[in-house]
Formats: C-alpha cells, sequence, structure tokens
C-alpha cells in the first residue's frame, strides 16, 4: 500500500470558495435536521413528558452502552411532505450497541400524531427490519403507537410490504435466531398489538402502556361492553393474567433496565472474520471534503482526492491504476476495518466495467466488504461504444454487483444519474446502507440531457409534420423539465422518501462506513455464487 498525496491546495481560491459554498449547505443540513428531529409540536412534547414519559430519542440514548454512538437512519423522512407534519415520519430508527450487541432499534415518536403510522412510517420501520435481518441483529421495539394513521388506510395497510409484513418479519426473525424484544411505552392498538404480541419476550410500563386489538371505544360499539383502558390491556392484566406481557416496569427507565438485563441472556452472534488493522486517522482533515466535494457537479473531482480523506493513513492500494482511469478500485482500511473501494471518476465505459468486475472477484474471493463511491452520470453511448458491446460488459458490472456475497456501502458524493446508479451499488442492487451527501443529486439523467432528450423528440414529431417547433415552447418545455428535475434530484427529496438511509455530513463518512461494516459481521458472509458472466 502507498499513501496517497493530495493535489489540491487548500489556500487556492477555488478550494476557499467551494468549502464556502459547501458549509452554506452544511448550515441548510443541519437547520434541516434539527427541526425534522425535534419531534411533535411543543404542545404535544410537554403533555408526553408531564405524562412521565421520555422522548423517542431520550429512550434510545437510555438503552444503548454508555459513550457509544447511535446511528440514526433516514432522520429527515417524511420532509417536505403533509406540510412537515410528519418529522422523522413519526419513527426514530438505527442501529445502537446494547449490551456490547449492534442491534436495530425501533421507536415510535408518540409526538407525532399519536405514534401512528403513515406510508413513510410503514418504509421505515420496514427497512429498519430489512438491516436487522441482513446483517442478524436483534430488534428493540420501543412501542408507543395509535397504529395505522386511519385517513391513510389504502397506504399502509393492504400491500405486501405494509403493515401486516411487520409482524412477518418478527415471526421470520424470530426464527433466524434473531431476537425480538418489544417495550410497550405506551399505546399498542389493534394491529400494533401484535408487535409486542410477536415478540420474544416483552416488557410493559406500569399505568403507561396498553395492549389491546380494540381500544374501548371500539370495545363499546361493538359489544356494549364498557371497560377501561388499564382493565382492558394494562400492564396489571398482560403480566398477571393475559400472559401477553413477561415483565412489569416501574418507568421508562426501568423498563429499559430490563430490556438490557434481557441482552445479558442472547445468544452470541456467530461473527464472520475479518482480517483487522488499529484503526488509525486519515492523513489529511476529513473537513477537507467541504473544499472538494463537487456542488457543481460539471466539476470533475478526483475520487483519490476523497479516498484518502476517509481511509486509514490515507493509504490506499490502487488495482488497475493504469487501465480504465475513469473508475478508481483499491483496497484501504477504514477505522481498521478491510475494504475495497470503487469510486467514479468520469463516465463509466466498457473497459470500466470490467475493471470493476475483476475487482469485485477479487473482493469477494477475499471475504473484503465493498465500498462504492459514486458520482456518475451513467455509461457512455454513441455507435463506437455500443459496437463494442458496452451493454454486456456493464451487465457483467451489475451480475458481479448483484451477486457478491460481501456486503456492500454505498455513498452517493457527487452525481448518481442513470444506468451509473444501478452498476454502482445504488438503492435497488441491496447495499447494506446508502447514504448521500448534501450535495449529491439523484436521478435518471441530468435534468439538461432529459430536457434536450425531450424536447428532441417533440421537434421530430413537428417535423414529421413539415412544421418547425415554436421556440417559445421548446423553451418553456425546456425550463419545466430543468425547474421539476431540479427539484427531485436533490438529496432532500430522496431522503423524505427513503430511497437512502440517510444525508450525512462527508466528515462523518469514515466513521459511519465502520460502524456499517462492524455490524456486518454479525452474520458470516453466504456462500458465493455468481450468475452467467455474457462474453
Ligand atoms: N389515525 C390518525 N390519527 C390519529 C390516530 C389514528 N389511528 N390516532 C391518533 N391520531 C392523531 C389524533 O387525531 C391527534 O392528531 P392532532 O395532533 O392533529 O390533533 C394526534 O394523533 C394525537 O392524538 P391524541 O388522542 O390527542 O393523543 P393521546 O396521546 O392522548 O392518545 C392514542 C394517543 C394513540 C392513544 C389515541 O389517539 C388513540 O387511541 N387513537 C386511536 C388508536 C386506534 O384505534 N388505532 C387503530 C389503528 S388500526
Amino acid at each position: 500500500m502507498y499513501t496517497l498525496k493530495t493535489k489540491i491546495d487548500t489556500n487556492s481560491a477555488e478550494f476557499r470558495q467551494n468549502r464556502k459554498a459547501y458549509l452554506a449547505l452544511m448550515e441548510q443540513y443541519r437547520n434541516v435536521l434539527k427541526q425534522s428531529t425535534a419531534g411533535g409540536s411543543e404542545e404535544a412534547i410537554s403533555r408526553h413528558h408531564e405524562r412521565g414519559k421520555l422522548l423517542a430519542r431520550e429512550r434510545i440514548n437510555l438503552l444503548v452502552d454508555p459513550n457509544t454512538p447511535f446511528l440514526e437512519l433516514s432522520p429527515m423522512a417524511a420532509y417536505d411532505l403533509y406540510d412537515n407534519g410528519f418529522p422523522s415520519a413519526g419513527i426514530v430508527t438505527g442501529i445502537g450497541v446494547v449490551h456490547g450487541r449492534e442491534t436495530v432499534i425501533i421507536a415510535n415518536d408518540a409526538t407525532v400524531k399519536g405514534g401512528t403510522y403513515m406510508q413513510y412510517t410503514i418504509k421505515k420501520h420496514l427497512r429498519a427490519q430489512e438491516i436487522a435481518m441482513e446483517n442478524g441483529l436483534p430488534c428493540v421495539y420501543m412501542v408507543d403507537s395509535g397504529g395505522a394513521f386511519l385517513p391513510e388506510q389504502d397506504t399502509v395497510f393492504p400491500d405486501r410490504d405494509h403493515f401486516g409484513r411487520f409482524f412477518y418479519n418478527q415471526a421470520r426473525m424470530s426464527a433466524m435466531g434473531l431476537a425480538q424484544i418489544a417495550i410497550v411505552m405506551g399505546s399498542c392498538t389493534a394491529g400494533g398489538a401484535y408487535v409486542p404480541a410477536m415478540s420474544d419476550e416483552t416488557i410493559i410500563v406500569r399505568n403507561q402502556g396498553t395492549i389491546f386489538l380494540g381500544g374501548p371505544p371500539l370495545v363499546k360499539a361493538a359489544t356494549g361492553e364498557e371497560v377501561t383502558a388499564e382493565d382492558l390491556g394494562g400492564s396489571d392484566v398482560h403480566t398477571s393474567v393475559s400472559g401477553v406481557a413477561d415483565h412489569m416496569a416501574e418507568n421508562d427507565t426501568h423498563a429499559i433496565q430490563i430490556c438490557r438485563n434481557i441482552f445479558e441472556n442472547l445468544k452470541p452472534a456467530e461473527k464472520q472474520k475479518l482480517d483487522l488493522v488499529s484503526p488509525a486517522d486519515p492523513l489529511y482533515d476529513p473537513e477537507e471534503l467541504y473544499g472538494i466535494a463537487p456542488i457543481d457537479l460539471r466539476k470533475l473531482v478526483d475520487p483519490r482526492e476523497i479516498i484518502m480523506r476517509m481511509v486509514d493513513e490515507s493509504r490506499f492500494h490502487e488495482f488497475k491504476a493504469r487501465y480504465a482511469t475513469t473508475v478508481v478500485t483499491g483496497f484501504a482500511h477504514i477505522m481498521g476495518f478491510p475494504v475495497g473501494i470503487i469510486a467514479n471518476y468520469g463516465v463509466l465505459f466498457s473497459e470500466s466495467a470490467l475493471k470493476v468486475t475483476h475487482f469485485i472477484q477479487l473482493c469477494t474471493s477475499r471475504n473484503i466488504p465493498l465500498v462504492f463511491l459514486q458520482n456518475i452520470t451513467g455509461f457512455m453511448v454513441g455507435k463506437e461504444f455500443e459496437r463494442g458491446g458496452i451493454a454486456k460488459d456493464g451487465a457483467k458490472m451489475v451480475h458481479a454487483v448483484s451477486n457478491t456475497n460481501v456486503p456492500k456501502f454505498t455513498v452517493i458524493f457527487g452525481g448518481s444519474f442513470g444506468a451509473g446508479n444501478y452498476g454502482m451499488a445504488g438503492r435497488a442492487f441491496g447495499p447494506r446502507l446508502l447514504f448521500m451527501w448534501p450535495n449529491a443529486k439523484i436521478s435518471v439523467m441530468g435534468g439538461e440531457q432529459a430536457a434536450n432528450v425531450l424536447v428532441t423528440v417533440k421537434a421530430d414529431q413537428y417535423r414529421e409534420k413539415g412544421m418547425e417547433m415554436p421556440s417559445a415552447e421548446a423553451d418553456k418545455m425546456r425550463q419545466t423539465i430543468l425547474a421539476k428535475y431540479e427539484r427531485e434530484g436533490s438529496a432532500y427529496y430522496s431522503t423524505a422518501r427513503l430511497w437512502d438511509d440517510g444525508i450525512i455530513d462527508p466528515a462523518d463518512t469514515r466513521k459511519i462506513l465502520a460502524m456499517g461494516i462492524a455490524t456486518s459481521i454479525n452474520k458470516p458472509y453466504p456462500a458465493q455464487q455468481f450468475g452467467v458472466f455474457r462474453m
């Protein structure tokens, strides 16, 4: 391995200008993050506290081991949607360390519409369960929810990836030996009642938690029976009569302590072995990334400048450095974990796809996790390249990306467009985690290209009728498409809809990747099987 050396002058006007513009992006990012993680209205929060309850994030902080980080996922889910009425989509999910075990934590935020589930709450809960399954992690559900958000029942109830999938997943994970623990800290009504009922072990807080299939008003309407919530499904009933819950806690803090005690008796994880080294900081300050990250996507950034600010001691053993130079591949360590890095440096050609395929096979055969650093406009187009078989070479890369048995992690540090997104382990290709930087953009192609394609198609239609497309119409069409792509391509648009696991501070990338890799070794990598590589 050799140490990468920067070619960037951090005193140059270009660097300073980029940094200044990036710091403005960071301010916007921090504001949106603050707004999204503040929970519901002040009124709802004080009512919650008056009831002696802790907020979702306060509960999580008590659950995780002291001085360990909690990797919160998609905190800006539902941002700019529903009039911002569902901050974080009303649920907090993430990976934290509980009694030394990486654990998926799913906590309802009862200050947001009573902790009810709308479409993105559902998506976030299911994504967290998927992460638990892929990485072999236990799950803790901190339940405080009114169940389905009833006005939107058609987007939360009937489909495969709707509410019912929670329980299916719990049953499947329990069978996989992944502990399912519920702490009932508030309401668990109707479908929500099955979260504790389907768990391996359940704790309920006295005079606070309730579990029932139908609440008192429904019972009265259905059978005429009058009953209080506590008598119908409170802690006393469920720990002494029904047996639906196993432990009674005095309050939130006590419940969390019981949960931590449960972790003392879990089955130890069978870990994947990796060849670890002592972690070391990069030689270059990760905060220099603010001066380097592409804000203007037309600016080509040498990904080695990103890599050297992310990997231990800035050491990188580059593979095929002289071949297919629009993609950079090589080995490094991130906080002591071995990684194979694949990073874009321009458009993908046939030979770039072959180089990546070869490199993925290397990492696969050596059990080295893969990190994809995306800044990609797509594959090269044109007669010469089609005749050279770029589609079949791209397909080899997509085969390798799809079938490798090692965990993949994707960071979009610039643009993510077209089939480039696919080849570089976009969301559809199952990276264990996928993050975007605040400057990142994602869409099927760039706005200008999309506008040009559509204007060309329209102009051709006019020409077939022997007419010319009026320039005012072409301009209007171009402007409409550009504005649409600008809005829909933003990292905020993406993260609101859970196309990623969150927007992150570039300077935190290495810590977050390290946590992802530490998480991924809780399950041995499966046996390797590639499909047919078209030659
Ligand atoms: N669907 C949509 N909105 C709901 C809801 C539901 N199932 N349950 C609660 N809400 C909304 C309320 O309308 C209120 O909205 P607002 O802030 O805009 O006024 C907000 O959530 C808080 O509800 P509130 O009853 O004031 O809070 P609470 O903390 O006293 O009680 C619950 C919370 C969840 C215990 C209680 O609202 C409840 O029992 N809801 C019905 C649950 C149910 O039967 N669900 C069936 C799901 S299949």
